[in-house]
């Protein structure tokens, strides 16, 4: 079998790949071990930069992102029993930020790749991708029917995630890491109650770390700090409720409840593997960086990669290779910052276990700045609204 560009996994960065080559006139092939509806209930990101909803404007994706989505132009910072707000429309002259969970993203690149006649293969197995330094790199796996298939392609794109197959193809000692564990997890649950608040409210507290944040004027989504080691079922409802309504307490404010129908437990780590290709594969999104999700940046740098590597491939098949021998460098530039945003804003929000007292002043301070300095102000809301497009 054959195809233009072989495309492992069927997450937010290989689909919108398939659908930006597909506008460019190139065909591809998406194989994904999990089944669609997998793909579509996965609960993790919900915030767009402003490029990402450009992005995907352009790409002519955005119909419901632009009559369901939730625009926001700030968040709002709580320590010390105070909640302040941050601009983002008078910091950035305009810029905002846009809430459309990840879920819906999924499900509309899946839908509109399957309308446009796309190739997607879902409840594979198997996958292996051979020949990387050769001009016809081999993509193989099983279909769900139990058919083993070997597809000749152009080039490999490895969207694969973190634990995906792509990046250990790639040949010992080729690869530079840099990795960085913390010493707390995140508990998320989704519920069946309005948001408690028009925009995201990021509170450091002396039990941790939470986060309000929502998916649609009925769905409210929210996080808690907690061990890396704990357990999904050390949180019954109640628990994470009175955990959260400790955390939020703010007097004249009140955190409504309601059912829970999706609770997990996500470690955090910063990870960035460089160069982001090997020969004709190429790796995006999380197969080659994870950040913290403290500054909302995974997913938008996930979609941010398949923009630049869409046009790298474009030129790359008519015998250009110079944009896709930049493809690493272009991205990393952005990886790298983002990579910095999140960390910062991790560990400024975090209360990390047995810390000294010096620590959790220094982190009491840079709250204080950033929501008294206008000038420390505008650099965060310069970070969490976005890059400008990198090429
Ligand atoms: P993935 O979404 O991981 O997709 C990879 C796909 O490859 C998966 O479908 C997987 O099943 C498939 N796959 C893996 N191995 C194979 C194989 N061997 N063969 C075939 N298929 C395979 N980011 C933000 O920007 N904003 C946020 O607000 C935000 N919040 C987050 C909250 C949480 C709790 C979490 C966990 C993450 C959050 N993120 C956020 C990060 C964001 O979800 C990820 O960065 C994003 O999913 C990356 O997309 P991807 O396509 O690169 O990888
Ligand atoms: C989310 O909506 O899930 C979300 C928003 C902002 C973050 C992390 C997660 O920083």
């Amino acid at each position: 079998m054959r195809t233009q560009v072989g495309i492992v996994g069927a997450g937010p960065a290989g689909l919108l790949l398939s659908h930006l080559l597909a506008l460019r006139g190139i065909d591809s092939l998406v194989v994904e071990d999990r089944s669609r509806a997998y793909c579509e209930a996965r609960q993790r990101a919900g915030l767009l930069e402003d490029g990402t909803v450009k992005l995907l404007r352009e790409a002519d994706l955005a119909q419901r992102l632009d009559a369901e989505g939730l625009e926001h132009g700030g968040i709002y910072l709580q320590f010390a029993g105070e909640r302040h707000h941050l601009d983002f429309r008078d910091l950035t002259g305009g810029r905002t930020v846009t809430i459309y969970a990840q879920t819906e993203i999924v499900k509309d690149l899946i839908t509109r790749r399957l309308a446009d006649g796309g190739a997607l293969e879902f409840e594979i197995s198997g996958t292996a991708v051979a020949g990387l330094d050769t001009d016809r790199p081999v993509l193989s796996y099983t279909t769900a029917g139990g058919e083993r298939r070997e597809v000749v392609c152009d080039a490999i794109a490895g969207c694969d995630g973190f634990h995906g197959i792509c990046r250990p193809s790639i040949p010992p000692g080729l690869l530079t890491v840099r990795d960085r564990d913390y010493p707390y997890a995140w508990l998320g649950i989704t519920a069946d109650v309005p948001p408690s608040t028009d925009e995201l409210i990021y509170n450091r507290h002396p039990d941790g770390f939470a986060l309000h944040t929502m998916r649609t004027p009925q769905v409210s989504r929210l996080y808690l700090q907690v061990p890396p080691d704990d357990r999904i079922e050390a949180w019954p409802d109640e628990r994470i409720w009175a955990a959260l309504q400790r955390r939020f307490a703010l007097p004249g404010w009140e955190l409504k409840e309601g059912p829970i129908f999706d609770k997990a437990i996500t470690p955090m780590r910063s990870f960035v593997s460089s160069p982001m290709r090997y020969g004709r594969l190429f790796l995006a999104g999380d197969a080659a960086h994870i950040v913290p999700p403290t500054g909302a940046k995974g997913l938008n740098l996930a979609m941010a990669d398949v923009s630049v590597l869409a046009d790298a491939l474009e030129a790359l098949l008519r015998g250009d290779g110079r944009p896709a021998d930049r493809y690493s460098d272009t991205c990393l530039r952005r990886v790298w910052r983002a990579t910095h945003f999140s960390w910062w804003m991790t560990t400024m929000l975090h209360v990390t276990p047995a810390a000294d007292p010096m620590t959790e002043e220094l982190q009491l301070s840079q709250l204080r700045y950033v929501t008294s300095s206008r000038a420390a102000a505008t650099s965060l809301a310069e970070n969490y609204t976005g890059y400008p497009p990198l090429r």
